[in-house]
Protein backbone atom coordinates (compact mmCIF):
# COMPACT_ATOMS: atom_id res chain seq x y z
CA UNK A 1 0.00 0.00 0.00
CA UNK A 2 1.26 3.46 -0.82
CA UNK A 3 2.56 5.10 2.18
CA UNK A 4 0.95 8.55 3.41
CA UNK A 5 3.25 11.11 4.31
CA UNK A 6 2.67 14.40 6.39
CA UNK A 7 5.52 15.97 7.78
CA UNK A 8 7.66 14.01 9.62
CA UNK A 9 5.18 11.10 9.80
CA UNK A 10 4.89 8.46 7.54
CA UNK A 11 1.85 5.32 8.10
CA UNK A 12 1.88 2.20 6.39
CA UNK A 13 -1.17 0.12 6.64
CA UNK A 14 -0.74 -3.64 5.88
CA UNK A 15 -4.90 -4.04 6.59
CA UNK A 16 -6.85 -3.57 3.48
CA UNK A 17 -10.42 -3.60 2.92
CA UNK A 18 -10.20 -7.11 2.12
CA UNK A 19 -8.62 -8.01 5.47
CA UNK A 20 -12.09 -8.84 7.34
CA UNK A 21 -10.92 -12.14 5.57
CA UNK A 22 -8.87 -13.05 8.63
CA UNK A 23 -12.38 -11.80 10.84
CA UNK A 24 -13.82 -14.11 8.21
CA UNK A 25 -11.99 -17.17 8.62
CA UNK A 26 -11.53 -16.68 12.48
CA UNK A 27 -15.07 -16.86 13.16
CA UNK A 28 -14.93 -19.70 10.72
CA UNK A 29 -12.23 -21.25 12.31
CA UNK A 30 -13.70 -20.14 15.81
CA UNK A 31 -17.18 -20.69 15.75
CA UNK A 32 -17.55 -24.22 14.49
CA UNK A 33 -15.55 -25.21 17.38
CA UNK A 34 -17.01 -27.80 20.18
CA UNK A 35 -15.83 -25.13 22.57
CA UNK A 36 -16.39 -21.79 20.28
CA UNK A 37 -13.65 -18.98 20.65
CA UNK A 38 -12.35 -16.01 18.83
CA UNK A 39 -9.17 -14.29 19.40
CA UNK A 40 -9.18 -11.22 20.82
CA UNK A 41 -8.10 -8.94 18.21
CA UNK A 42 -11.11 -8.35 16.75
CA UNK A 43 -12.02 -6.28 20.36
CA UNK A 44 -10.58 -2.92 19.04
CA UNK A 45 -12.66 -1.73 16.71
CA UNK A 46 -12.76 2.76 17.08
CA UNK A 47 -15.58 1.85 19.84
CA UNK A 48 -13.30 -1.37 21.13
CA UNK A 49 -10.58 0.85 21.55
CA UNK A 50 -12.50 3.51 23.27
CA UNK A 51 -13.74 0.95 25.86
CA UNK A 52 -10.28 -0.02 26.36
CA UNK A 53 -9.29 2.74 27.23
CA UNK A 54 -11.75 3.51 29.47
CA UNK A 55 -10.63 0.15 31.25
CA UNK A 56 -7.48 1.67 31.92
CA UNK A 57 -8.94 4.17 33.85
CA UNK A 58 -10.94 2.01 36.03
CA UNK A 59 -10.45 1.49 39.79
CA UNK A 60 -10.55 -2.06 39.46
CA UNK A 61 -8.22 -2.22 36.79
CA UNK A 62 -4.77 -1.86 38.32
CA UNK A 63 -2.58 -2.70 35.67
CA UNK A 64 -2.10 0.70 33.58
CA UNK A 65 -1.24 2.85 36.77
CA UNK A 66 0.36 0.46 38.11
CA UNK A 67 2.92 -0.22 34.80
CA UNK A 68 3.10 3.89 34.23
CA UNK A 69 4.57 4.19 37.56
CA UNK A 70 6.81 1.68 37.41
CA UNK A 71 8.04 3.01 33.82
CA UNK A 72 8.52 6.37 36.06
CA UNK A 73 10.83 5.06 38.16
CA UNK A 74 13.06 3.33 35.49
CA UNK A 75 12.61 5.17 32.22
CA UNK A 76 16.02 6.03 32.67
CA UNK A 77 18.00 3.32 33.53
CA UNK A 78 15.79 1.74 30.75
CA UNK A 79 17.41 4.14 28.70
CA UNK A 80 21.01 3.98 29.40
CA UNK A 81 20.92 0.46 29.27
CA UNK A 82 19.25 -0.05 26.06
CA UNK A 83 20.94 3.42 24.25
CA UNK A 84 18.08 3.48 21.92
CA UNK A 85 17.66 6.00 19.60
CA UNK A 86 13.99 4.40 18.03
CA UNK A 87 10.87 3.26 20.17
CA UNK A 88 8.81 0.61 18.12
CA UNK A 89 6.00 0.22 20.55
CA UNK A 90 3.54 -3.01 19.26
CA UNK A 91 -0.02 -2.75 20.74
CA UNK A 92 0.36 0.88 21.03
CA UNK A 93 -3.12 1.42 21.09
CA UNK A 94 -3.49 5.27 22.45
CA UNK A 95 0.46 5.50 23.19
CA UNK A 96 -0.72 6.57 26.91
CA UNK A 97 2.29 5.31 28.46
CA UNK A 98 4.39 6.02 25.74
CA UNK A 99 6.07 9.42 26.66
CA UNK A 100 7.44 8.32 30.04
CA UNK A 101 9.97 6.46 27.34
CA UNK A 102 10.18 9.51 24.84
CA UNK A 103 10.89 12.07 27.47
CA UNK A 104 13.55 9.70 29.04
CA UNK A 105 14.74 9.04 25.51
CA UNK A 106 14.91 12.75 24.61
CA UNK A 107 16.35 13.50 28.00
CA UNK A 108 19.39 11.07 27.60
CA UNK A 109 19.86 12.96 23.78
CA UNK A 110 19.19 10.06 21.81
CA UNK A 111 15.66 10.23 20.56
CA UNK A 112 15.63 9.75 16.56
CA UNK A 113 12.11 8.15 15.83
CA UNK A 114 9.22 6.29 17.07
CA UNK A 115 7.18 3.46 15.28
CA UNK A 116 3.64 3.10 16.42
CA UNK A 117 2.47 -0.33 15.71
CA UNK A 118 -1.65 -1.58 15.80
CA UNK A 119 -4.07 -3.16 14.16
CA UNK A 120 -6.53 -0.42 14.78
CA UNK A 121 -6.20 2.40 11.96
CA UNK A 122 -7.34 5.47 14.15
CA UNK A 123 -5.06 5.01 17.11
CA UNK A 124 -1.88 4.68 14.75
CA UNK A 125 -3.04 7.83 13.01
CA UNK A 126 -3.76 9.94 16.63
CA UNK A 127 -0.52 8.65 18.52
CA UNK A 128 1.71 9.60 15.25
CA UNK A 129 -0.27 13.11 14.85
CA UNK A 130 -0.18 13.97 18.57
CA UNK A 131 3.36 12.72 19.38
CA UNK A 132 5.51 14.24 16.10
CA UNK A 133 4.08 17.71 17.69
CA UNK A 134 4.89 17.17 21.27
CA UNK A 135 8.64 16.02 20.37
CA UNK A 136 10.46 18.54 17.70
CA UNK A 137 13.21 16.59 15.92
CA UNK A 138 11.58 13.41 16.72
CA UNK A 139 10.09 11.25 13.47
CA UNK A 140 7.14 8.89 13.41
CA UNK A 141 6.67 5.47 11.12
CA UNK A 142 3.51 4.09 11.77
CA UNK A 143 2.50 0.96 11.27
CA UNK A 144 -1.04 -0.56 10.62
CA UNK A 145 -0.69 -4.25 11.14
CA UNK A 146 -1.48 -7.45 12.68
CA UNK A 147 1.60 -7.84 14.86
CA UNK A 148 1.25 -11.66 13.99
CA UNK A 149 1.89 -11.38 10.51
CA UNK A 150 3.41 -8.04 9.67
CA UNK A 151 6.26 -7.86 11.88
CA UNK A 152 8.70 -8.19 8.74
CA UNK A 153 7.63 -4.73 7.67
CA UNK A 154 9.06 -2.88 10.28
CA UNK A 155 11.09 -0.35 8.71
CA UNK A 156 14.84 -0.38 9.01
CA UNK A 157 16.02 0.71 12.52
CA UNK A 158 17.49 3.99 12.38
CA UNK A 159 20.09 2.94 15.52
CA UNK A 160 19.69 0.68 18.85
CA UNK A 161 16.06 0.10 19.19
CA UNK A 162 13.50 -0.30 21.84
CA UNK A 163 10.71 -3.12 21.53
CA UNK A 164 7.94 -1.96 23.86
CA UNK A 165 5.15 -4.62 24.03
CA UNK A 166 3.70 -3.34 27.08
CA UNK A 167 0.10 -3.79 28.90
CA UNK A 168 0.51 -7.13 29.72
CA UNK A 169 -0.58 -8.01 25.75
CA UNK A 170 2.05 -11.16 25.88
CA UNK A 171 -0.76 -12.63 28.17
CA UNK A 172 -3.47 -12.32 25.43
CA UNK A 173 -1.22 -15.48 23.70
CA UNK A 174 -1.43 -18.74 24.61
CA UNK A 175 1.65 -20.65 25.77
CA UNK A 176 2.93 -22.41 22.66
CA UNK A 177 2.05 -18.86 20.54
CA UNK A 178 3.36 -16.45 23.10
CA UNK A 179 7.14 -18.73 22.82
CA UNK A 180 6.84 -18.52 18.78
CA UNK A 181 6.15 -14.80 19.09
CA UNK A 182 8.31 -13.71 21.64
CA UNK A 183 11.03 -15.90 19.23
CA UNK A 184 9.88 -13.33 15.86
CA UNK A 185 9.94 -10.58 18.35
CA UNK A 186 13.80 -11.35 19.04
CA UNK A 187 13.98 -11.41 14.99
CA UNK A 188 13.16 -7.40 15.02
CA UNK A 189 15.56 -6.32 17.80
CA UNK A 190 18.81 -6.48 15.54
CA UNK A 191 22.45 -7.26 17.35
CA UNK A 192 21.62 -4.36 19.62
CA UNK A 193 18.04 -3.81 20.51
CA UNK A 194 16.36 -4.68 23.75
CA UNK A 195 12.65 -5.65 24.43
CA UNK A 196 10.66 -3.81 27.23
CA UNK A 197 8.25 -6.50 28.08
CA UNK A 198 4.94 -5.72 30.90
CA UNK A 199 3.50 -8.38 32.17
CA UNK A 200 0.67 -9.18 34.80
CA UNK A 201 1.73 -10.83 37.94
CA UNK A 202 0.25 -13.63 39.74
CA UNK A 203 -1.84 -12.16 42.56
CA UNK A 204 -5.17 -13.00 44.49
CA UNK A 205 -7.58 -14.50 42.34
CA UNK A 206 -10.49 -11.95 43.68
CA UNK A 207 -7.86 -8.69 42.96
CA UNK A 208 -7.55 -10.49 39.09
CA UNK A 209 -11.59 -10.94 38.61
CA UNK A 210 -12.28 -7.35 40.47
CA UNK A 211 -10.33 -5.79 37.17
CA UNK A 212 -11.86 -7.93 34.54
CA UNK A 213 -15.88 -7.67 35.73
CA UNK A 214 -16.06 -3.99 37.25
CA UNK A 215 -18.51 -2.82 39.03
CA UNK A 216 -19.42 -0.10 36.54
CA UNK A 217 -19.74 -2.80 33.40
CA UNK A 218 -17.12 -1.36 31.22
CA UNK A 219 -15.22 -4.54 30.55
CA UNK A 220 -18.79 -6.36 29.49
CA UNK A 221 -19.53 -3.32 27.15
CA UNK A 222 -15.96 -4.42 26.02
CA UNK A 223 -16.55 -7.85 25.44
CA UNK A 224 -19.71 -7.58 23.93
CA UNK A 225 -18.75 -5.08 21.20
CA UNK A 226 -16.99 -8.03 19.40
CA UNK A 227 -20.47 -9.15 18.67
CA UNK A 228 -21.25 -5.32 16.99
CA UNK A 229 -17.85 -6.15 15.34
CA UNK A 230 -19.59 -9.71 13.53
CA UNK A 231 -22.94 -8.14 12.89
CA UNK A 232 -21.66 -4.96 11.21
CA UNK A 233 -18.27 -6.27 9.00
CA UNK A 234 -19.71 -10.09 8.69
CA UNK A 235 -23.16 -9.04 8.39
CA UNK A 236 -24.61 -11.40 11.46
CA UNK A 237 -27.35 -11.23 13.07
CA UNK A 238 -26.45 -12.02 16.54
CA UNK A 239 -28.70 -10.76 19.96
CA UNK A 240 -26.05 -8.68 21.79
CA UNK A 241 -28.43 -7.95 24.49
CA UNK A 242 -28.81 -12.04 25.05
CA UNK A 243 -25.43 -12.73 25.89
CA UNK A 244 -23.76 -12.00 29.33
CA UNK A 245 -20.45 -11.37 30.17
CA UNK A 246 -18.11 -13.84 32.33
CA UNK A 247 -14.48 -13.45 33.54
CA UNK A 248 -13.10 -16.17 35.70
CA UNK A 249 -9.38 -16.99 36.52
CA UNK A 250 -8.32 -20.56 35.90
CA UNK A 251 -6.17 -21.16 38.74
CA UNK A 252 -4.27 -23.96 37.26
CA UNK A 253 -3.33 -22.25 34.09
CA UNK A 254 -3.07 -19.04 35.88
CA UNK A 255 -4.79 -17.06 33.49
CA UNK A 256 -8.27 -15.01 33.65
CA UNK A 257 -10.75 -15.78 30.62
CA UNK A 258 -13.66 -13.51 29.27
CA UNK A 259 -16.37 -15.30 27.65
CA UNK A 260 -19.46 -14.34 26.43
CA UNK A 261 -22.39 -16.78 27.38
CA UNK A 262 -25.82 -16.96 25.62
CA UNK A 263 -28.88 -16.38 27.71
CA UNK A 264 -31.20 -18.72 25.69
CA UNK A 265 -30.57 -21.39 22.37
CA UNK A 266 -29.95 -18.97 19.40
CA UNK A 267 -29.53 -19.27 16.06
CA UNK A 268 -26.99 -16.63 14.40
CA UNK A 269 -26.94 -16.09 10.88
CA UNK A 270 -23.45 -14.91 9.35
CA UNK A 271 -24.35 -13.37 6.06
CA UNK A 272 -21.20 -13.22 4.07
CA UNK A 273 -20.08 -16.42 5.32
CA UNK A 274 -23.27 -17.83 4.48
CA UNK A 275 -23.52 -19.76 7.65
CA UNK A 276 -25.50 -20.37 10.73
CA UNK A 277 -24.41 -20.77 13.99
CA UNK A 278 -26.12 -22.35 16.80
CA UNK A 279 -25.74 -21.52 20.42
CA UNK A 280 -27.36 -23.99 23.32
CA UNK A 281 -28.76 -22.10 26.49
CA UNK A 282 -25.82 -21.30 28.60
CA UNK A 283 -23.37 -21.90 25.99
CA UNK A 284 -19.87 -19.71 25.78
CA UNK A 285 -17.65 -18.38 23.44
CA UNK A 286 -14.03 -17.73 24.47
CA UNK A 287 -12.93 -14.17 23.68
CA UNK A 288 -10.06 -13.62 25.68
CA UNK A 289 -7.30 -15.37 27.39
CA UNK A 290 -4.66 -13.05 29.99
CA UNK A 291 -2.30 -14.83 31.31
CA UNK A 292 -0.52 -13.46 34.73
CA UNK A 293 3.30 -14.31 35.18
CA UNK A 294 5.34 -15.02 37.75
CA UNK A 295 9.09 -14.21 37.62
CA UNK A 296 10.25 -17.15 36.86
CA UNK A 297 7.52 -18.14 33.92
CA UNK A 298 8.57 -15.16 32.61
CA UNK A 299 12.57 -15.72 32.48
CA UNK A 300 11.45 -19.44 31.02
CA UNK A 301 9.60 -18.33 28.34
CA UNK A 302 12.16 -15.38 27.55
CA UNK A 303 14.91 -18.15 27.44
CA UNK A 304 12.88 -20.70 25.27
CA UNK A 305 12.88 -17.62 22.47
CA UNK A 306 16.35 -16.84 22.59
CA UNK A 307 15.92 -13.98 25.01
CA UNK A 308 18.22 -12.94 28.15
CA UNK A 309 16.35 -11.25 30.84
CA UNK A 310 18.64 -7.56 31.77
CA UNK A 311 16.49 -6.21 34.47
CA UNK A 312 12.99 -6.96 35.99
CA UNK A 313 11.29 -3.94 37.81
CA UNK A 314 8.27 -4.24 39.80
CA UNK A 315 6.09 -1.72 41.79
CA UNK A 316 5.82 -2.54 45.51
CA UNK A 317 3.02 -4.77 46.04
CA UNK A 318 4.17 -7.01 43.15
CA UNK A 319 1.49 -6.36 40.63
CA UNK A 320 2.90 -5.85 37.48
CA UNK A 321 6.58 -6.20 35.84
CA UNK A 322 8.15 -4.82 33.37
CA UNK A 323 11.10 -6.85 31.60
CA UNK A 324 14.03 -5.44 29.52
CA UNK A 325 15.78 -8.26 27.48
CA UNK A 326 18.13 -8.49 24.57
CA UNK A 327 19.32 -11.73 22.28
CA UNK A 328 20.99 -14.25 24.58
CA UNK A 329 24.49 -14.66 24.87
CA UNK A 330 24.31 -11.30 22.64
N1 LIG B 1 -0.19 -0.80 24.79
C1 LIG B 1 -1.43 -0.15 25.24
C2 LIG B 1 -2.69 -0.80 24.65
C3 LIG B 1 -2.94 -2.24 25.07
S1 LIG B 1 -4.49 -2.81 24.42
C4 LIG B 1 -1.46 -0.17 26.73
O1 LIG B 1 -0.55 -0.72 27.33
O2 LIG B 1 -2.39 0.39 27.32
C5 LIG B 1 -3.92 -3.91 23.17
C6 LIG B 1 -3.57 -3.14 21.90
O3 LIG B 1 -3.04 -4.09 20.98
C7 LIG B 1 -4.78 -2.50 21.22
O4 LIG B 1 -4.45 -1.19 20.84
C8 LIG B 1 -5.07 -3.39 20.02
O5 LIG B 1 -5.62 -2.69 18.93
C9 LIG B 1 -3.68 -3.94 19.72
N2 LIG B 1 -3.70 -5.27 19.11
C10 LIG B 1 -4.37 -6.38 19.55
N3 LIG B 1 -4.10 -7.43 18.76
C11 LIG B 1 -3.24 -6.96 17.79
C12 LIG B 1 -2.59 -7.58 16.68
N4 LIG B 1 -2.77 -8.87 16.41
N5 LIG B 1 -1.77 -6.81 15.93
C13 LIG B 1 -1.58 -5.48 16.21
N6 LIG B 1 -2.18 -4.86 17.24
C14 LIG B 1 -2.99 -5.59 18.02
C1 LIG C 1 -4.79 -5.69 26.14
N1 LIG C 1 -4.88 -6.72 27.15
C2 LIG C 1 -3.60 -6.95 27.78
C3 LIG C 1 -5.95 -6.46 28.13
C4 LIG C 1 -5.88 -7.55 29.24
O1 LIG C 1 -5.90 -7.16 30.40
O2 LIG C 1 -5.76 -8.74 28.91
C5 LIG C 1 -7.32 -6.47 27.49
C6 LIG C 1 -8.45 -6.45 28.46
N2 LIG C 1 -9.38 -7.34 28.54
C7 LIG C 1 -10.22 -7.03 29.51
N3 LIG C 1 -9.79 -5.95 30.10
C8 LIG C 1 -8.68 -5.54 29.45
Amino acid sequence: MEPILAGDIEVQSYLGPGDERTLADDVLDGLTRPLKELPPKHFYDARGSELFDAICELPEYYQTRTERLILQSSAEDIVEVSGAAELVELGSGSASKTRVLLDAMCEAGTLERYVPFDVSATTVHAAADTLVQEYPGMSVHGVVGDFERHLTHLPEAVGPRLVAFLGGTLGNFPPGSRRRFLRGLRNVLGSDGHLLLGTDLVKDPRVIEAAYDDSSGVTAQFNLNVLHVLNRELDANFDVDAFEHVAFFDRQREWIEMRLRATDVQRVHIGKLGLDIDFAAREELRTEISAKFTPQRLEDDLQAAGLELVELYTDPEDLFAVSLSHRAGG
